[in-house]
């Protein structure tokens, strides 16, 4: 099974930028192009937040036929600059969204369950988790506790050391959520977005996932008092490969670079002796 994660479209109106700088609906372009390009196709497309950059809906019209090209089920959490009832009216139409209320779900993968979780705080650019998410997030993985399981949401629940974008992070219901993972051993991962860059942390005894943004990364700066500032570093997704229950985790660039180019000489190197390559079956285990 292949699962991609794009994060942080933030996508505008039509001709518009992002902060007068950052073409994010053309980087949009480029990232689903990279999706469909890719092969093996991913078995489901993960989209963790900030989808708009302001919620509109001429932006959700943007993301949606953008999102629609891709030929596998996508699933979305909003970010702190979507809009609930936009975000739902957007997406709404392929039905893993309840009709009301947080945008929490879950869905299936083939064997590989994802539960979605609604952390965003209206106007406001940090996240939470009302105790009602929580109670239903542990509902939810009691449900299906042998079952390979991604949760995703749009704020990281944990500090970075980049200053300015820990102080929009997950706040009320962090220490909870962790809580409820560690109880729930068949949570693989916990997905995020929001800080624009990858970075990962232990968390709840699984591997917590910040994804890089498919348009603009926030600059790298480890000071508690970093300017917020992005850069146009080269855009980034991710692709979970779970095999066997087990997930990893590869780093993909949107834009095309040169190559590919074989591991074949065009002679052999003086004296280099070749040594057969060994049977893999003598070293996995499974
Ligand atoms: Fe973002
Ligand atoms: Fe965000």
């Amino acid at each position: 099974m292949l699962i991609a994660q794009i994060s942080d479209l933030h996508i505008r109106p039509r001709g518009e930028l992002a902060y007068g700088v950052s073409e994010t609906n053309l980087f949009a372009e480029r990232a689903i192009h990279a999706l469909l390009r890719l092969n093996p196709q991913p078995d489901c497309v993960l989209v963790t937040g900030d989808v708009t950059d302001c919620g509109l809906d001429e932006e959700y019209a943007i993301a949606a036929e953008l999102l629609s090209r891709l030929p596998c089920p996508v699933y979305a959490v909003p970010g702190n600059h979507d809009r609930r009832e936009a975000f739902r009216r957007a997406f709404g139409a392929a039905g893993y969204l309840p009709a009301s209320g947080p945008l929490n779900f879950t869905a299936w993968c083939g064997a590989v369950r994802i539960v979605g979780l609604d952390s965003l705080v209206p106007g406001a650019s940090h996240g939470e988790l009302s105790p009602d998410t929580l109670e239903w997030l542990n509902d939810a993985l009691a449900d299906h506790p042998g079952a390979p399981t991604l949760v995703m949401l749009h704020h990281p629940p944990f500090e970075t050391g980049i200053g300015h974008m820990d102080k929009a992070r997950l706040f009320a219901g962090a220490n909870a959520l962790e809580r409820i993972v560690a109880a729930h051993p068949q949570v693989r991962r916990v997905l995020c977005g929001h800080v624009h860059r990858s970075i990962q942390q232990v968390f709840g005894g699984t591997l917590c996932q910040i994804a890089p943004s498919v348009g603009h990364q926030v600059m790298l700066d480890l000071h508690e008092d970093a300017a917020s500032c992005f850069m146009l570093e080269p855009p980034e997704f991710l692709l979970h490969r779970v095999d066997h229950g087990r997930v990893v985790t590869h780093t993909a660039k949107v834009d095309r670079a040169p190559g590919p180019f074989p591991f074949i000489l065009p002679r052999e190197y003086p004296g280099e002796k070749r040594h057969a390559a060994p049977d893999m079956d003598d070293y996995v285990e499974r």
